[in-house]
Formats: C-alpha cells, sequence, structure tokens
C-alpha cells in the first residue's frame, strides 16, 4: 500500500531537508530558513535488478553534435538588446530585478509592445496592478492602443492554463513574488512560492520554446527574494540600477547562458518611459565649471564598454570615530585605498572622515577604479582640485604598487574621444607609440607606485 506523501521541508539557505519543521536548520544552523516544499509525486516501485533501466537519451560523441548559435530576437529597444546579448531566445528564461518603482514594468511593457508590433505574440501577466492600471501607463508611453494581451493573474495554475490556449511567444510575468501555486500553502512571495512557481514556468518555456520573462522585486538588503534560488533557475539574470532621484538607469547582465555577462544597458526615464542612452559616458560626469577638489574622473569599464565616471571624494575632520562611507563603489576597498595611502604615500586620513561616491547612481565594482578613489581623496584632503580635463584609472596593490587594468587603451580612447586632455594609467597599460594615434591630444602620464601617481599629479598642478 502506498505511504501517504509526508510534506517536507527544505531550508532555502542550504537546501537541506526535513521531514519536519523546525526553526533552526540542523544542517546549517541558519534560524528560521525551512520552508515547505511540494510534494514530489512517489518514486516508482522498486524494480527487479533483472530489468534493465531504460535510458531517455542515447549518449553521443561531442563532434557529432551539431553546435548551433541561438536565434535572437531583438526587443526593439538597443540597449535592453545589449544587456541580453542581442536579444530575447526563443525557451530562454530572463529574471529582470531591481527596486521597487525603478522602471521593471514600464520598459517591459514597452519592450513588448515592440515585439508584438514585429510579430511576435506577446502576453503581459500582471499580479501587481490590475489591468486598468497597465492599460492607463500603456497611454502614457503611448502605446494605449496596442494589441498585445494582458492577463491580470496571480494563480499559477491559471496562468499556465492561459499560456496553453493562448500560445504567446514571449511572456512577461509582473512579479514573480505575487504568484503563487496551489500546490503549495505558503504565502506568495515566499521562498517555496516564489522557487516552485519559477520552476514550473521555466519548465514551459523550455517544452514549448516560449520566452518568459520574470520581474522580481529586491530586498532591501539588495538580494532578490528567494535568493540564489532563481539565479540558478533562469537562463539569464538583468538587475536594474541607479537612483531613483536621478532619471539615469542601468541593466547589468549578471549572468547570461545565452552571451556575456557584465554587459549594461544604458536608459533615460522620461515622460514617455524609458529612453536608450546610446553614448552614457557623459551622464556620469559631474557639471563643474571649473574643477574642484575632490573630483577625479575615472575611465570605467563595464561589460565590453568603456565609460566615464566622476568619483567624489569628501575628506573632513572626523569627531570621535572617524567614518568611512562609500555610495557606488566598494566600502571594503576603500578601507584598504586609505592603509595604502598611508603607508606607501605618507597621505594620513586617520583622524577624518572619508565619504566617496560615484556619480550618476552607477555602481562601479572594478578594482581599476582604486586610482582615481585614492586621487580623489588625496585632492579633497589637500583641497586642491586635479587638473583640468584629467582622467584617471588602475588598480592599487597592498604593496603600493599600480596594477594593469583589462582593455586599457579602449579606456584611453573613450578619454581622447570625449576630449579629456591627461591621462594618469598603469605603466603596463601604456599602448604602443605605433598605435599612438589613436589618442591623439591626450596626453599619457605611465605610473608604477602609488607615490609616483601622486608625483605627478603634483608636478601636473605645478604646472599650470
Ligand atoms: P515602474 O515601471 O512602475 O517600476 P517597477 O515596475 O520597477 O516597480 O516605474 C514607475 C516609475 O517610473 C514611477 O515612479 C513613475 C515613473 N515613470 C516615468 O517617469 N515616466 C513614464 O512614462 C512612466 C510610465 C513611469
Ligand atoms: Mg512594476
Amino acid at each position: 500500500m502506498p505511504r501517504p506523501a509526508k510534506p517536507s521541508y527544505i531550508c532555502n539557505a542550504c537546501g537541506a531537508g526535513s521531514a519536519r519543521w523546525l526553526g533552526r536548520c540542523p544542517s546549517c544552523g541558519a534560524w528560521n530558513t525551512l520552508e515547505e516544499a511540494p510534494t514530489m509525486p512517489a518514486l516508482s516501485p522498486r524494480r527487479s535488478s533483472a530489468e534493465p533501466l531504460a535510458a531517455a537519451q542515447p549518449v553521443q560523441p561531442l563532434a557529432a553534435i551539431e553546435a548551433q548559435e541561438v536565434a535572437r530576437t531583438p526587443t526593439g529597444h538597443a540597449e535592453l538588446d545589449r544587456a541580453l546579448g542581442g536579444g530575447i531566445v526563443a525557451g530562454g528564461v530572463v529574471l529582470l530585478g531591481g527596486d521597487p518603482g525603478i522602471g521593471k514594468s514600464t520598459l517591459l511593457l514597452q519592450a513588448l509592445h515592440a515585439l508584438h508590433s514585429a510579430g511576435v505574440a506577446a502576453l503581459y501577466v500582471t499580479g501587481e496592478e490590475s489591468g486598468a492600471q497597465v492599460a492607463l501607463r500603456a497611454r502614457r508611453l503611448g502605446i494605449g492602443a496596442s494589441p498585445m494581451n494582458v492577463l491580470a493573474e496571480i494563480r499559477l495554475e491559471s496562468i499556465l492554463a492561459t499560456l496553453a490556449e493562448a500560445r504567446p511567444s514571449v511572456a512577461v510575468i509582473d512579479s514573480i513574488q505575487t504568484m503563487y501555486s496551489d500546490q503549495l500553502t505558503s504565502a506568495p512571495g515566499s521562498v517555496a512560492q516564489v522557487r516552485e512557481c519559477a520552476a514550473q514556468l521555466t519548465r514551459w518555456a523550455k517544452a514549448q520554446g516560449c520566452t518568459i520573462i520574470l520581474v522580481g522585486h529586491v530586498t532591501k538588503d539588495g538580494q532578490l527574494a528567494g535568493p540564489r534560488v532563481l539565479e540558478h533557475i533562469v537562463d539569464t539574470v538583468l538587475y536594474f540600477e541607479g537612483d531613483t532621484h536621478s532619471s539615469f538607469r542601468l541593466i547589468r547582465a549578471i549572468k547570461n547562458r545565452f552571451g556575456a555577462a557584465g554587459e549594461i544597458g544604458v536608459f533615460a526615464m522620461t515622460e514617455s518611459g524609458l529612453k536608450g542612452v546610446s553614448n552614457p559616458s557623459a551622464i556620469f560626469l559631474g557639471q563643474h565649471e571649473r574643477p574642484v577638489p575632490g573630483s577625479c574622473v575615472l575611465a570605467a569599464l563595464e561589460g565590453t564598454r568603456p565609460m566615464l565616471v566622476e568619483v567624489q571624494a569628501l575628506v573632513d575632520e572626523a569627531g570621535a570615530a572617524p567614518r568611512r562611507l562609500s555610495v557606488g563603489l566598494d566600502r571594503e576597498r576603500l578601507a584598504m585605498l586609505l592603509a595604502v595611502l598611508h603607508r606607501h604615500a605618507g597621505v594620513a586620513c586617520g583622524d577624518q572622515d572619508v565619504f566617496i561616491n560615484a556619480v550618476g547612481g552607477v555602481r562601479i565594482a572594478e578594482p581599476a577604479a582604486d586610482l582615481a578613489v585614492m586621487l580623489a581623496i588625496g585632492s579633497s584632503l589637500s583641497g586642491r582640485a586635479l587638473p583640468r580635463g584629467f582622467i584617471a584609472f588602475g588598480e592599487v596593490g597592498l604593496a603600493g604598487e599600480v596594477r594593469p587594468a583589462p582593455r586599457g587603451q579602449e579606456r584611453l580612447r573613450e578619454a581622447a574621444k570625449l576630449g579629456f586632455s591627461t591621462a594618469l594609467l598603469p605603466r603596463a597599460n601604456m599602448p604602443p607609440r605605433r598605435s599612438a594615434k589613436a589618442f591623439e591630444g591626450l596626453r599619457l602620464l605611465p605610473v608604477a607606485r602609488v607615490d609616483e601617481a601622486i608625483a605627478a599629479v603634483r608636478e601636473l598642478r605645478d604646472e599650470e
């Protein structure tokens, strides 16, 4: 007689299973992480060992498998396509994460309309807003007359039934946290529900060749609710960044099975929705009439795209405990840079508050930002501005050395293109003489050590 299926629980931190609910995971020790797991159909009854298992798929030599480039359908928004690696892929599942209000629904509504107009049948499933609210937004975006289909529904089983009936080529689920499956008793938005709904929709996408875009909200600590759970289920993870107070938004590909991760798309939020920005360098530069202390322009590289970003620092006398604060740049790295600056260049900020900021709400994670951060700090501390038309890039090591950054020439080319006149760069990134023409008008100052960089800047100031 088959035993009744027991409910089981899975730890959402480490994935360990348990037959009972426990307050603390016995495997990893995390508190309150056990979540109800969907009951699995009982395993097939034990077969006799004489009976061979039928192989579902024959094995093939690797060389015999035909390698195919996946076909991509452009969404009609060049910046979104860039982040996606060229467009949407049939059967691909994309997760678009970001803070509430940053523009996820707006962008996807625009993209779906463009796809639908290009003959790709689209379905927009809204769980957060009513159909009327979506229609109102569409009118504001100037696409109120769009013939694409909208479904206001949060029950997974109904959504799957509609997908089976309407057979769209691309569907947006806005958002995955509002969806629930009948098979689970936990509330929508719980890890178990999010995982189950995403898994079922992914199965549908793969089986039917439909592209599914899941919208995910980000919790306060910066993680998608249902941390890590969704990221490995889906093919592509895109993340909306940017300051909700400024109009610029970035979409970064964190993971992409169909293209390069790290690619970014840049948008501006306007009266009529999100518009792509094809030359983003200028927007991450501050608007100063003349150079100000504490500001240094960094030649950054985001994905394959060089971008100029202003890094600002404010160094100010501290009260009892000096504070180190960072917006858009790595705070741990800031502490390290301050130590290197002290030890290898004799610049001491021990009794100072240090604040650093990347202008425009952009997040810079690459170590190549080190040199610019350091120079901005030095400039703020001394109260003297860096020279006009100055950029820097380069990683700084604990021994005070300046290490090369990837794709140095592209960074220099971007700076030359935007009319910068002086670049401080790692010696190892110094371009060969024969390519000097590409950086015409840009004076190159190669440095190998931190103290050399500080001295080079001092010399430049004295020249002015
Ligand atoms: P929304 O797409 O609703 O964000 P999310 O789905 O990520 O929560 O973004 C809405 C914000 O964008 C809201 O604050 C209003 C603003 N907005 C514009 O500035 N212009 C527009 O054309 C639209 C539709 C929204
Ligand atoms: Mg929304």
